[in-house]
């Protein structure tokens, strides 16, 4: 079956609401790259939205889910359990930037992760308010929509989602936002609205991902921190789309020097099986009465296998540096474009470690979002062979999320297209 064929039987037998950012069928991937059904191949600059951090198909996950494939596939943690979910939970208690002792829960998916952070800081807690962030995302499920911050396309025609949930203004300085905007209307909300002694959680993106590649300051970072340790709230660190050596280090929080109560895992931690984590102090955790965790597929033993797997290959292969290499060599391949015209539409290249946003403005002066140019862009990479895609508050970013194993070669030959793509797109509108 060809591309052609597929997406003839897609719109035949899948709703519109899904919606793929590309045409093509996907027939096998390796590390930095995939093919289609067709036989063309792609260079991946999605990673699958930040999944295969460890590239597609490492040999050392497949080693160990392989090896599980050929013991058991499936009990349920809450039926007959298995020694690999103790030993990731062990692992991301080590590694989280959380009060130790620590404990893990797991479960399949980020939205899933959110949902039970919530639950946990309402429960430990005893009270309902819950601050989040203008441009957050934190999943699909009806929680998880209640703490992002996105109208269109997520929340329309859902009616109230969840009570007691808040905004904030996340600084944004391309727009005019600031930490100090932030705290002031924090100040503001516990002021006005929220009573400090009934605020559950705040929750919070080191570096939005969705929302377009903005970091939290270590400032901000730190006031959430003092805020929470005075008025005895959690806070919620999501690390969804940042963890795993994403952005140079092994969670983006640690930059900040800020401890978490609860952070959120999913994504990088499995190389592209469903599992999700939540990691926290382990008297908050052990506050949740039996019987209120758990998931069918919740902690699956393919899933903890692959994700041994991930863990030891971003140790052995030293992945957080390498994410800085990636991170550097783009921003010196990029350069020369950003000094040239095309640079009158870019307003601003965020950065941290391999995570590489190019925001596009109409103008310089006015930095007003241009989201029709990143359109185009992902439109003409996609045409020459390169996976990249866009994220941002106003559609107007695009993202680069490669493999964090990418061959440099690759990752070359995938910045050329990507700055072709920005001229080819820049013509088209001329
Ligand atoms: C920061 C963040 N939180 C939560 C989620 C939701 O994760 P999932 O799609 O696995 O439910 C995402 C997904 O993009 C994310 O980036």
């Amino acid at each position: 079956m060809r591309n052609s064929d597929i997406l003839a039987r897609r719109s035949q037998a899948i709703p519109a609401g899904l919606v793929s950012h590309a045409p093509i069928f996907v027939d096998r991937a390796d590390n930095d790259e995939l093919w289609d059904v067709d036989g063309r191949r792609y260079i991946d600059f999605a990673a699958g939205i930040a999944v295969v951090n460890t590239g597609h198909r490492h040999p050392r996950v497949i080693a160990r889910v392989e090896e599980q494939l050929r013991r058991f596939t499936h009990t349920s943690i809450q039926v007959c359990q298995y020694e690999s979910y103790v030993t990731v939970a062990e692992r991301l208690n080590a590694l989280t930037p959380t009060r130790k002792p620590s404990k893990t829960v797991l479960f399949s998916t980020g939205a899933e992760a959110i949902e039970n952070a919530v639950k946990i800081a309402r429960i430990a807690t005893g009270r309902t308010a819950i601050v989040s962030f203008a441009g957050a995302f934190h999943g699909r499920t009806l929680m998880a929509l209640a703490l992002t911050g996105k109208v269109t396309p997520y929340k329309l025609r859902l009616g109230t989602l969840s009570s007691d949930v808040h905004h904030l203004p996340f600084p944004m300085e391309l727009h005019g936002i600031s930490d100090e905007q932030s705290i002031a209307a924090l100040d503001s909300l516990l002021r006005t609205t929220i009573a400090p002694d009934q605020l559950a959680a705040i929750v919070v993106e080191p570096v939005q991902g969705e929302g377009g590649f903005y970091p939290a300051s270590a400032t901000l970072l730190k006031h959430l921190r003092k805020l929470c340790d005075q008025t005895g709230a959690l806070l919620v660190v999501d690390e969804i789309q940042t963890g795993f050596a994403r952005t140079g280090r092994m969670f983006a929080l640690e930059a900040s020097g800020v401890q978490a109560d609860l952070m959120t895992m999913a994504k990088g931690l499995a190389g592209g099986f469903p599992l999700s984590a939540v990691t926290g102090p382990a008297d908050v955790m052990d506050k949740v009465p039996a019987g209120r965790f758990g998931g069918t597929y919740a902690g699956s033993p393919i899933a903890c296998a692959a994700a041994l797997g991930v863990l030891d290959t971003i140790e052995e292969e030293n992945l957080t540096e390498r994410a800085n290499e990636i991170g550097d060599r783009i921003l010196a391949l990029l350069d020369p474009l950003v000094r040239s015209n095309a640079g009158s539409v870019i307003g601003e290249i965020r950065r941290i470690g391999a995570m590489v946003a190019i925001e596009f403005v109409t103008d310089r002066d006015s930095n007003a979002p241009n989201a029709a140019m990143a359109q185009a862009v992902v439109k003409h990479a996609l045409k020459a062979g390169l996976v990249v895609i866009t994220c941002g508050l106003f559609g107007n970013v695009v993202r680069i999320l490669t493999p964090l194993t990418i061959r440099f070669d690759v990752l070359e030959e995938g910045v050329r297209i990507l700055e072709k793509s920005i001229l080819g797109a820049l013509s088209d509108r001329d």
